[in-house]
């Protein structure tokens, strides 16, 4: 379990968020506990495996989840909404897209749009729509809290695939170069995986280093996640 507190506070005045990042299941999962130290209000993003230990963590805390945050909605990354929602009552929040998948879990589910402020307590997480890997990605990113979760859009040292169902790699170029590429460099990186050599990482370093983001045309995109070159 690891810790990344930032107390900022912005001219907005919403402050800084807790994440606290927990790697669960057999597939090298991370999900996250995102909680407001001055209200105790908290989100579980991507409540895939090991739902009681997310909650753990929260009673820990003396925190109350009121939200639950969704990157997408592949299998390993919902496999515990259902668990999580029925524990919780928290509402779900997810792209438009995944509404439908999200639903089987969970019966508060609502759409949130790109750029939207979600709150929680006093701080806040803006959803990024992030498509690439799925139409319906969503990057999580905290202004105040300078963390950027990522599910399986960016990991610590490569991205994620773009050869599934609904993938499009122009899709994912654009938002790895202009979407993430936009955020501070000094933004820590929360991925959906732990693929990387290190848990987390910064987009500084992740722009110097990673081959996913150093191929910054479509054709070196391609060559890097071997797949054809659209149309
Ligand atoms: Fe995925």
């Amino acid at each position: 379990m690891r810790l990344c507190c930032v107390a900022g506070v912005s001219d907005t005045g919403h402050t800084g968020l807790e994440v606290i990042q927990l790697e669960v299941g057999l597939l090298q999962n991370f999900c996250e506990v995102i909680g407001c130290p001055s209200t105790g209000e908290a989100a579980l993003v991507d409540p895939a495996f090991e739902v009681d230990r997310l909650l753990e963590i929260v009673r820990a805390k003396g925190w109350t989840v009121t939200t639950i945050l969704l990157t997408h909605t592949h299998d390993d990354h919902v496999a515990g909404l259902d668990e999580a929602f029925a524990e919780t009552g928290a509402v779900v929040r997810c792209h438009p897209v995944e509404l439908a998948v999200a639903g089987q879990f969970a019966s508060k589910v609502e759409p949130v749009g790109d750029g939207e402020d979600v709150a929680i307590g006093r701080g806040r997480m803006r959803a990024i729509w992030a498509p690439g890997h799925t139409p319906g990605c969503v990057c999580w990113y905290g202004p105040e809290t300078e963390a950027l979760i990522t599910g399986d859009v960016l990991f610590v040292g490569s991205c994620g695939g773009v050869n599934y169902e609904g993938s499009d790699p122009a899709a994912m170029l654009d938002t790895l170069q202009r979407k993430l590429g936009s955020l501070p460099e000094q933004t820590r990186l929360y991925p959906g995986h732990d693929y990387g050599k290190t848990p987390t990482s910064t987009l500084m370093w992740e722009f110097g280093n990673n081959p996913a983001l150093l191929a910054d045309t479509l054709s070196s995109f391609c060559t890097y996640k071997r797949v054809p070159v659209p149309g």
